[in-house]
């Protein structure tokens, strides 16, 4: 379990300093377009943004998506992000739960609630993690932290990058299965950057899944990140694969089209922007996530930093509310939305 702590730290070192998100990454929102409101008839208080989310009401539909733990300056990490959450009234998630299981001494650097009691928290743990160690191992990992509901990631792209990585992705939908059986509503399933598609998406859904997080291709890039720590062959193939996937906005409008509004769909995956994540409900997400901008701006200003750069985002948010003459994000789900390019291409093969 030492590899897995030291690994834990060397991903932070990388996504803090590095070219994490490749640049011809896209997550094609730059190809929606919300149509501007000339004369909105109402004042930038009257935006109601609260959403309900994993049974609590979020006052702003955001995610600050799972990222760590396991090591010292993972819990700092942690606890920075969830007490600005706590504040904004967003959800947060810690990162995998996989250093804690392996080793109670790691638990601390994922405990969160005495400086976040009432925010919508979400534990974390990787599919093939899941399949080891079984339901009610996974149970175990959300008491422990007093989390609302359990993000299952799936991240085969990374694993293939890595030289310790899983080379086996079967059974993953029996266990799927059996987790929706313990957790019900409180299962959200997600990806780590690559995106979930409308046929993993509905197949997800018929098992009874009801929380979906696409995580697609545009920001942090595990493959990339992984590639930056291999060597050789794997290297090689990292790079090839650094631009893998279903681009955050087309995984978006795809799932939406395939599921019904019984399930609450997260969009994440680059979304930088209080604008992107406006254009990501009006495409039919109920919540917006990010991960790697909330990170970088606590590793350069600690809480400070990442409540400012949490506010400039929710201020965003608004606006385009505001400015598309939306008084909820119900309404801005209504407003006609122009989809051009290459989006159009990708919802036209989906
Ligand atoms: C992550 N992500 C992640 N996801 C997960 O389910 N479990 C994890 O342990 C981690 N670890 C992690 C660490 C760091 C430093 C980052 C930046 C990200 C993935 C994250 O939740 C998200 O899906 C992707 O990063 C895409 O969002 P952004 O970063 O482009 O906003």
């Amino acid at each position: 379990d030492e590899i897995t702590g030291s690994r834990k730290d060397a991903h932070l070192d990388l996504c803090a300093k590095e070219e994490v998100q490749p640049v011809q990454n896209s997550t094609l929102f730059e190809c929606v377009r919300l149509v501007h409101c000339a004369m909105p008839e109402m004042a930038v208080e009257d935006v109601d943004l609260s959403t309900p989310f994993l049974g609590k009401r979020l006052r702003a539909p955001v995610l600050i998506t799972g990222m760590t733990g396991g090591t010292e300056r993972a819990g700092k990490v942690n606890r920075d992000l969830a007490l600005v959450a706590e504040r904004h009234g967003v959800a947060f998630g810690v990162g995998s739960q996989r250093a804690m299981a392996e080793s109670a001494a790691r638990a601390a650097s994922y405990q969160v609630r005495d400086v976040a009691p009432t925010v919508a928290l979400l534990g974390n743990i990787g599919l093939y993690q899941a399949v080891q160690m079984g339901v009610d191992g996974v149970r175990r990992l959300a008491d422990a932290i007093g989390a609302d509901a359990m993000a299952l990631h799936l991240n085969a792209g990374q694993e293939l990058t890595q030289p310790e990585g899983d080379r086996d992705f079967r059974g993953g939908y029996p266990v799927v299965e059996a987790l929706v059986k313990a957790f019900g509503d409180r299962l959200l399933v997600k990806e780590t950057g690559c995106g979930i598609g409308p046929e993993v998406a509905r197949r997800l859904v018929e098992l009874g899944v009801r929380n979906i997080d696409v995580s697609g291709l545009g920001g942090t890039s595990w493959v990339r990140v992984e590639q930056l720590r291999a060597t050789g062959m794997l290297a090689q193939l990292g790079a090839e694969y650094s631009s893998w996937g279903i681009p955050t906005a087309a995984a978006t409008a795809a799932v939406r089209r395939a599921v019904g509004p019984e399930v609450r769909l997260v969009a994440s995956g680059g979304l930088r922007t209080g604008l992107e994540m406006a254009k990501a409900l009006a495409i039919g997400a109920d919540v917006a996530g990010a991960a790697l901008p909330l990170f970088r701006a606590q590793q350069e200003g600690g809480v400070e930093g990442a409540d400012q750069a949490l506010r400039v985002i929710i201020e965003g948010l608004r606006q385009a509310l505001v400015l598309t003459g939306s008084k909820s994000c119900a309404e801005l789900r209504r407003k006609p939305v122009v989809m051009t390019g290459e989006l159009k291409d990708w919802l036209a093969a989906l």
